[in-house]
């Protein structure tokens, strides 16, 4: 046998010297003497493609990650040469190519750099498996900064870590591990306050060194493959974060529901317990909209099975938790049974739906049910019978959602926790090994899964949850962290990674609220269901080895201050969902990091722990134990303390007030955020009125609210609601201008406007621009509140002036 060593060893190879190259429409053909292959395609002004064939050949163009519905069509390209490189100049950026070794930079138009290679593009053979690790290095800037990545458990600026993807089941995973359930492989770069980002889209195993290895050098490499990336200028991140979603997909809107609060733990069963749990949320009216069922609701844990002793009628177990406001959420796994009286298994056995090995036997591993064989879900007609096994579950039965479990895919009692690397995928009609599939294979099971819920749910929307996923799986599913710890540490990662999944194209995203393993005091359970209903998935779940996790377990006072907090998540639904609109219809993730909401303040490039919850809503999670307050950023701009309407000017850090019911919030100033009543569960009452809360401003702000009927497809016939409050305030006076699109009819015909922040009395008030008495908009002046009916198009206050001053 020959082994590696004994070959010849090669080393990096590089491109060498341009023979030629050719260009025609929206791409560039490059060819080194070497026979190295460079396509450098525009898909827009501020994006460009690179792939590489070290022999000139390149491979079938296919890729799970890239929605086919992208936006592309630039408007300038001039490829013209110097001496020296090939300059490929659209209308934002210039890339230049060298013609001694191919090395590639990036510019803006003023010639200042973005990107530039170091080594550039290189690789190294790989005898055993065929095919090189593709490898490129960057030169990295001063005080340049790195965002993305996905799931990663770690520092939030990047910069200083080397991180490798590869969907691994991570029980009680730690701060700083490496591989976790989860590949996006795509990140920022900032510095000199442009951003820019790079998708590596290559599903092997992929490496990223941010500056660790040499200071001034980022590199990112795959186990195999193509070197196939994606360049997005911004220069501001929201620019490359909305390019690089669109590019990979957003999701369709979730039914609210799935936005409300749900409930898990491993397991609730047998019926009665289910029943009880839901009961108690209604007893103590603590909002819930879903209940989760873990794997002891199967037979013996065989998926799409029901266990007839716990759970003898699920169909009317699922509808009387309905009529309660409950939505019912089932998990399914990926591992079937080997039974040959298991209708799944065999059914897949006799089709040939499941992953063999090399030689030829079938991937045999051990998970929940014991010994299991696995769908091969890169197989189009397997995603197709997977998605009709919901049929019972979904279609019959009246589960509502489906949460999709172990697919990294997880293997118990094997070193590396997975398939073994010679395991056979179909890859769409590529056939390929697990080394390639691996990362993918959780996507294209909660893609089946999608595919499912959505047929036989319709015409209401699917709402599916996934633990593994790769770039581009945001269009199928939401996501969860996997199994945390209920310890502080891990109340700050909850933190970091739920804002770098919003920075990484997968907003829909939350932790298990508490800790999945462990019990939390009721203090870390508290702080954490503080922080956790400003995720856009909110829900408690734990292993249950451990004790209860309701929020009744930690006593009185937990319970009175975990539900103001559940009850303010209901109130804040409208808001939430306005920007989870916005997360659809332009990418914009639902969490901004300070970094994405002020770029240019350097002060924000190594801040984690403050967030900005949509659009205004400011938020600083306490995440430790024993303390009053906190000290925390402001970002710039003026900020209404949300629970006593003080006003902070920001750009510095300060002391805040944070006993435990108290998480620190502010309010943007000008803003106008629509609140619903509390609710026990979304559409519980029908909505006679909406509340607006508005923020004062000397200046203008502008607000968004988006409604619909929380559920269905109407919308997308134009039945939706999508309002723009433009707020301008001057010394003694308001202005509020709306502006309204979509035919939703709302149910309610007033909105009740509370001011906050107001520094004057009113004296005059026009509406519709006729002079009114306030008494006719039943002004409240103790309340500081109006109503005025819901169509308005300007409301104009004006009133003496006492000025209005911020700390
Ligand atoms: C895995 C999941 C966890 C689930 C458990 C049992 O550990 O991450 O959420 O409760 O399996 O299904």
């Amino acid at each position: 046998m020959i082994t590696n060593t004994e070959l010849e060893y090669k080393g990096n190879l590089y491109p060498s010297g341009l023979i030629s190259y050719e260009h025609d429409q929206d791409t560039i053909n490059f060819i080194s003497k070497n026979g190295v292959r460079l396509q450098v395609t525009v898909l827009r002004d501020n994006m460009l493609r690179f792939r590489y064939a070290t022999n000139g050949i390149f491979e079938n163009d296919f890729s799970y990650a890239i929605d086919e519905d992208n936006l592309h069509g630039f408007s300038h390209l001039d490829v013209s040469e110097d001496e020296t490189h090939i300059i490929i100049t659209t209308e934002k950026i210039i890339c230049k190519v060298a013609k001694d070794d191919l090395r590639v930079g990036t510019y803006e138009l003023n010639g200042k750099p973005i990107l530039e290679d170091e080594q550039g593009f290189h690789w190294e053979e790989t005898f055993e498996f065929g095919g090189n690790f593709v490898k490129m290095s960057k030169m990295s800037r001063d005080q340049e900064n790195y965002f993305g990545l996905g799931d990663k458990p770690t520092n939030f600026n990047l910069k200083g870590k080397r991180l490798s993807l590869w969907n691994t089941d991570q029980y009680a995973f730690a701060k700083d591990t490496a591989e976790l359930y989860k590949a996006v492989p795509f990140y920022m770069g900032l510095h000199g306050n442009s951003a820019y980002g790079i998708f590596f889209d290559n599903t092997f195993k992929t490496h990223f060194d941010f500056c660790h290895e040499r200071r001034n050098v980022t590199s990112f490499w795959a186990d195999g493959g193509e070197m196939n990336y994606y360049f997005i200028y911004g220069p501001q991140m929201s620019d490359v974060l909305t390019s690089y979603t669109d590019l990979t997909g957003k999701p369709e809107l979730p039914p609210m529901w799935a936005l409300g609060f749900h409930q898990c733990k491993w397991s609730y069963y047998p019926e009665s317990k289910v029943k009880e749990i839901a009961s108690k949320f209604r007893e103590l009216n603590f909002p819930c909209d879903a209940i989760y069922l873990d794997i002891d609701y199967m037979d013996g844990f065989r998926c799409f099975t029901w266990n007839k002793e716990y759970f003898p009628d699920p169909k009317r177990m699922v509808k009387e938790l309905e009529s309660d406001g409950f939505k019912t959420v089932a998990i399914i796994d990926p591992g079937i049974k080997i039974d040959l009286n298991y209708s799944v298994f065999k059914e897949a056995l006799e089709n040939d739906y499941f992953c063999r090995r090399a030689d030829g036997p079938y991937m045999r591993g051990k998970v929940w049910p014991g010994e299991c064989y696995f769908p091969d879900f890169t197989r189009p007609e397997v995603r197709e019978w997977w998605s009709s096994l919901y049929r019972e579950i979904i279609g019959e039965i009246g589960v509502k959602g489906i949460w999709n479990d172990m697919n990294e895919p997880a293997v118990m009692e094997v070193p590396g926790k997975t398939f073994p690397l010679d395991v056979r995928h179909d890859f769409d009609g590529h056939p390929c090994s697990h080394r390639k599939a691996h990362n993918v294979y959780g996507m294209q099971m909660a893609r089946a899964t999608y595919e499912g819920v959505k047929k036989f749910n319709f015409p209401k929307r699917p709402f599916i949850i996934t633990r593994a996923n790769y770039s581009g799986g945001q269009r199928y599913t939401s996501t969860w962290t996997g199994d945390n710890v209920a310890t502080w540490e891990h109340l700050w990662l909850a933190n970091v990674q739920i804002q770098r999944l919003c920075m990484s194209g997968m907003s829909f995203a939350g932790s298990d609220i508490g800790g999945f393993a462990e019990q939390p005091s009721g203090e870390l359970f508290t702080r954490w269901l503080q922080l956790g209903i400003f995720h856009p998935f909110c829900r408690v779940h734990s292993s249950g080895d451990h004790g209860e996790q309701e929020p009744w377990f930690f006593g009185e006072d937990v319970l009175e201050i975990t539900r103001k907090y559940v009850e303010l998540r209901y109130q804040l639904l409208p808001y939430l969902y306005t920007a989870f609109q916005k997360y659809v219809e332009e990418g914009t993730p639902i969490l901004k990091p300070l970094v994405y909401y002020d770029q240019e303040d350097v002060q924000t490039h190594y801040r984690a722990d403050e967030f900005i919850f949509g659009n205004q809503i400011l938020v600083c999670p306490v995440q430790e134990p024993n303390v009053q307050g906190r000290r925390m950023y402001i970002p710039r701009g003026k900020w209404y303390n949300f629970w006593n309407d003080k006003l902070v000017t920001g750009g510095k850090e300060m002391w805040v007030d944070a006993p435990l019911d108290i998480i620190p919030i502010y309010i943007k100033e000008g803003a106008i955020i629509p609140k619903y009543p509390v609710q026990q569960y979304v559409d519980e009452v029908k909505m006679e009125e909406m509340s607006l809360d508005i923020y004062y401003k000397i200046g203008k702000e502008n607000s968004e609210f988006y409604e619909d009927s929380h559920d269905g497809y109407e919308y997308r016939q134009g039945i939706y609601s999508h309002r723009t409050f433009k707020f301008t305030g001057k010394e003694g006076e308001m202005i509020i201008q709306q502006h309204k699109q979509g035919k939703f009819s709302a149910p309610y015909t007033t909105f009740k406007l509370k001011f906050h922040g107001m520094p004057f009395e009113i004296k005059r008030v026009f509406f519709e621009n006729e002079e009114v008495n306030v008494e006719d908009l039943h002004y409240d002046k103790e309340n500081q509140t109006m109503i005025v009916h819901k169509d308005f198009s300007e409301l104009h206050i004006v009133g003496n002036s006492n000025g209005n001053t911020a700390e």
